[in-house]
């Protein structure tokens, strides 16, 4: 039944994929993109689109938290057009700040009713295109060596045995961390979230800049625990790497992955074409052939069978409007860097 429906979509994957080839390119201008997932699934959503439309994608990969920074210094001069992927919060607030455009696709109509909260919270300048748990990966190698038992909670990883030996992003960069930061509030409160991410600091051996950095570094043994998205987790699981991917037993919080128009882009009109493409069944089905499990927001697009259940999972209701707000987004990486990345170990 699973192997059935995987091949469905790699099938739909490939008749998409043949589509766009058939397509002859035209000289159609140019489109600057900030991408905000995996470096893989960046180039293959710019080369379909530059297959499809003869419009030359110039793509950057960065995370969430460096976009949205991007994004705001270049404010008096755009040069971005449009921003696609990576975590809401930032979208939110960069649609707080103004640094975002408005808009209302046609495809609106097809997507699934949490992208259309994110366009909605957003008061229209963002909107989901992919959703994803957040929790863990850890090595079972590492941990079998440790003598420990499976970590399985949020808990777990504050083990002493696991000095050192944890890894998860800098929140000001990563929005996957950032989204750990306001997970952790929504679920503890924030004094006893903050007290968790002071004695978690103890065990981390280093706070990346990307988001699914970590996980890599766990499938490869470099650390015990990843905490990122579940999905990340996944493509290393999927491919046989001693990694196991978990959803914290007290329950755990997700992101709407998002696309927002950069406001003043000088490409407008190539920024509305690929938006409006993005949110195509045909489009999302590009993100599992490029390792990427994460759930479209087309209710049209296959759901890889990779992704994570999130529907059997313990999931927060968590507040996107808040921890979106420029305000919220602000004082807690400010309290962060004060409280927790300054602390000694
Ligand atoms: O592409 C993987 C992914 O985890 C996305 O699901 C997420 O939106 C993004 O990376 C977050 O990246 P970062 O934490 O580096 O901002």
């Amino acid at each position: 039944m699973k192997s059935k429906s995987w091949l469905k979509a790699g099938l739909f994957a490939a008749l998409a994929t043949a589509a766009f080839a058939a397509t002859p390119a035209r000289a159609q201008g140019s489109l600057v993109m900030y991408c905000g997932v995996q470096e893989e699934w960046c180039r293959a959503m710019s080369n379909a689109f530059e297959k499809e439309t003869g419009i030359k994608v110039a793509m950057t990969r960065k995370s969430a938290g460096e976009i949205y920074a991007q994004l705001k210094a270049e404010a008096s001069n755009p040069r971005g057009d449009i921003w696609w992927g990576g975590t809401g919060d930032p979208h939110l607030q960069a649609a707080e700040e103004g640094l975002t455009l408005e808009y209302e696709s046609p495809k609106n109509k097809e997507l699934h009713s949490w992208a259309l909260d994110q366009w909605k919270a957003a008061k229209h300048r963002s909107v989901g295109i992919y959703a994803g748990a957040l929790g863990f990966g850890f090595n079972t190698e590492q941990i079998k060596a440790k003598g420990i038992p499976e970590p399985k909670c949020w808990a777990d990883l504050l083990n002493p045995k696991l000095k050192d030996d944890v890894q998860v992003a800098d929140p000001n960069s990563s929005g996957t961390a950032y989204n750990l930061l306001a997970t952790v509030v929504q679920l503890m409160g924030e004094e006893k979230g903050f007290d968790y991410l002071k004695a978690l600091h103890k065990n981390i051996s280093q706070y990346t800049k990307s988001g699914a950095a970590p996980a890599k570094a766990a499938s490869l043994g470099e650390t015990a625990v990843g905490i990122v998205f579940i999905h990340d987790a996944v493509v290393f699981a999927v491919q046989g790497d001693p990694i196991k991917p978990v959803a914290p037993c007290e329950g755990t919080g997700y992101e709407i992955g998002s696309m927002s128009i950069v406001k003043g882009a000088r490409n407008l009109e190539n920024a509305k074409k690929f938006y409006d493409w993005a949110l195509t069944p045909a489009a999302q089905a590009l993100a599992a052939p490029a390792k990427s499990y994460q759930v479209p927001s087309n209710k049209a697009a296959p759901v890889p069978p990779q992704s994570p259940k999130m529907d059997q999972m313990k999931l927060i209701n968590y507040d996107f409007v808040k921890y979106g707000s420029s305000a919220e987004r602000n004082r807690l990486l400010a309290k962060w860097d004060k409280e927790v990345k300054a602390l000694p170990k």
